[in-house]
């Protein structure tokens, strides 16, 4: 365990804390009254009395529970932070399936929520669990130092409270989780709207959304009043105990000293010890709700931590490129929760520096071919090979270090202009990040903005247009300067002429690189090495823009519906 100095003096303060309060101060008092109800009313024989109760009391509260309590903050700052960072990077690992099945908003409330289960965790246990423990402790054994039979009601009192507080928990536990569950799912529609706020805005759906939100809303609430219900029968029951232990207590008090012999002094000290237990005891069942709370909060992430990474590195050899040759080879792929296998043995071959179009109908498996380059998923069957080396047994960041993609949809994050696009080299100069910019033809629209290249561009960068969006991705990928070039539809954004002023700065980038590029428009790959057609995930024609034209198949049947179009536009 981590701080473990800082736990053990809690461990050694809690009690020290709990004895004061609960047995010294008490018995000091009880020992004052005792000697004023013998008629003694002389100060001056009360002054050691008053500082043997008041010095205890002060150091209590001055020294040992402010101690308790900067311990606990510490611990709470440092555990905090470290199980922010542990959650951060096990989200941030997992594979890109993961993340396309789950909720971004679940998933940064699970990641948020960790740290949170701990701190509340671990504050039950300094300032509610233990000090009750210690409590019972200390008030039974002192009693029975006094008086026996008062302890024994006091042991059996304990034990009848917890057994019945721990079974009435675990029969109303589910109404609890119902609550939660209800909250849950309340947050997640929330997180919904708020993240499709376009769409409500424009199909004007805002009443049925707040229709469906006031039904979620509406679960809460009832789940609330059932948690209330259930509460209030509980409560009553234990307050029934108690006011029998209570009455019992008194009694016993009353006719102590005809029974025992009880001294007015020890008469008062065990009405106090009894006090703080039958008061502390209280407490047990907010523990229990606190203690399922906190492991209902943190199940999620802890889950994600213990998942198995889909997509691991197996060793920690990076990718050694020497011509940058890919080998896709007999590759079979299924996506998850498709009925069929996208790919089946499927060969593609891209030699060292050439470069290959891809096109296809939508749906044909263009991006799910990029993105198998990348390793966002391992094939079933079959293998990628980059200059021979399996992609599953080099390191992942060696991979994508080796490949600059600019993916269909690319986001950028909510940063400055310039951080987005000097992430592809964070060692970039400026001079480097500008001239990138400038072959993306972006330079200038950037100039034009507010802060120009200090811009923030909105969250995934929603303050840009989607073709200023893709000129920023382009230029991240001149930046980046790998040997291997993914381009997926990364011009589809683009109006024609904006298009080809960038098309240039392409054509050089992918001079002497492998380049694999997905466009719709053909006149985008119409100059590249070999062009693949794809249909269903299999490979329906391939050769080159003349090849293809000559042979009068699917290309050429494209080519003539776009050329057509652009006859048209003109
Ligand atoms: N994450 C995914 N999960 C399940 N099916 C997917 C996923 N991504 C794509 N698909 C399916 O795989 C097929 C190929 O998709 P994709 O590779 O994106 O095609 P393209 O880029 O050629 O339009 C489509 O039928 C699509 O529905
Ligand atoms: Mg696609």
């Amino acid at each position: 365990m981590r701080y473990k100095i800082r736990t053990l003096l809690l461990l050694v303060l809690v009690p020290v804390w709990i004895f004061v309060s609960n047995v010294v101060v008490p018995y000091g008092t009880s020992q004052i009254i005792g000697k004023l109800s013998s008629g003694d009313f002389e100060i001056n024989n009360y002054i050691g009395l008053l500082l043997l109760t008041i010095i205890p009391a002060a150091i209590n509260n001055l020294a040992v529970i402010r101690a308790i309590d900067w311990l606990d903050w510490s611990i709470d700052a440092l555990g905090g932070e470290y199980l922010s960072r542990l959650a951060f990077v096990a989200v941030i690992n997992q594979s890109m399936t993961f993340h396309n099945n789950k909720f971004s908003g679940s998933l940064t409330s699970a990641a948020n929520k960790l740290p949170g289960a701990f701190i509340d965790l671990k504050s039950n246990f300094v300032w509610d669990l233990y000090p009750l423990f210690l409590t019972a402790l200390y008030s039974i054994i002192t009693a029975a130092v006094i008086c026996p039979p008062f302890a024994a009601i006091l042991t059996i009192y304990t034990i009848v409270y917890m057994v019945v507080a721990i079974v009435t928990y675990y029969k109303t536990r589910n109404v609890d989780e119902k609550l939660a569950d209800a909250e849950n799912k309340q947050t997640g529609q929330l997180a919904d709207a708020i993240t499709n706020e376009m769409s409500i805005k424009s199909y004007a759906r805002e009443s049925i959304e707040k229709v469906r939100f006031g039904n979620a809303t509406k679960r809460t609430k009832e789940a609330t009043f059932n948690v209330a219900k259930v509460s209030f029968w509980r409560n009553l029951s234990m307050n029934a105990i108690n006011m029998v232990t209570f009455t019992g207590l008194l009694i016993l008090i009353v006719m102590s000293h005809d029974w025992f012999g009880l001294t007015i002094a020890n008469m008062v000290f065990l009405y106090s010890l009894s006090n703080s237990l039958l008061s502390n005891v209280w407490t047990i069942n907010h523990i229990l709700r606190a203690i399922n709370r906190a492991f209902g909060n943190a199940k999620e992430m802890v889950t994600i931590l213990d998942l198995p990474l889909i997509i691991d590195d197996k060793t920690d050899k990076p990718l050694k490129i020497t011509k940058a040759e890919i080998d896709i080879s007999h590759i079979s792929f299924q996506h998850q929760e498709q009925k069929q296998k996208l790919f089946d043995n499927f060969d593609l071959k891209v030699p060292a520096g050439k470069s290959v179009g891809l096109v296809g109908i939508s749906g044909s498996g263009k991006t799910t071919l990029t993105k198998l380059l990348l390793r966002f998923d391992d094939v079933l069957s079959g293998a990628i090979y980059i200059d021979g080396q399996d992609i599953r047994d080099i390191t992942q960041r060696s991979l994508r270090e080796s490949i600059a993609y600019v993916p269909q949809e690319s986001s950028l994050f909510h940063r400055s202009i310039y951080e987005n696009i000097a992430y592809g080299k964070p060692e970039a100069t400026r001079d480097e990040v500008i001239r990138a910019a400038k072959l993306a033809n972006a330079d200038s629209f950037i100039r034009e903005l507010p802060d120009g290249y200090e811009t923030l561009v909105g969250e995934r960068g929603v303050k840009l247009s989607g073709g200023q969006r893709q000129r920023v991705a382009i230029a991240r990928a001149i930046l980046k300067n790998a040997p291997i070039l993914i381009l997926d539809e990364a011009t589809s954004a683009l109006d024609s002429e904006s298009e080809a002023l960038i098309q240039g700065a392409l054509v050089n980038l992918m001079k002497g690189r492998t380049s694999i590029v997905v466009a719709h428009r053909l006149s985008t790959i119409a100059g590249l090495d070999e062009i693949v057609v794809l249909k269903n995930g299999q490979i329906v024609e391939r050769g080159s823009h003349q090849e293809l034209l000559g042979a009068g198949g699917e290309y050429a049947k494209l080519w003539s519906r776009q050329s057509g179009a652009f006859i048209k536009e003109k």
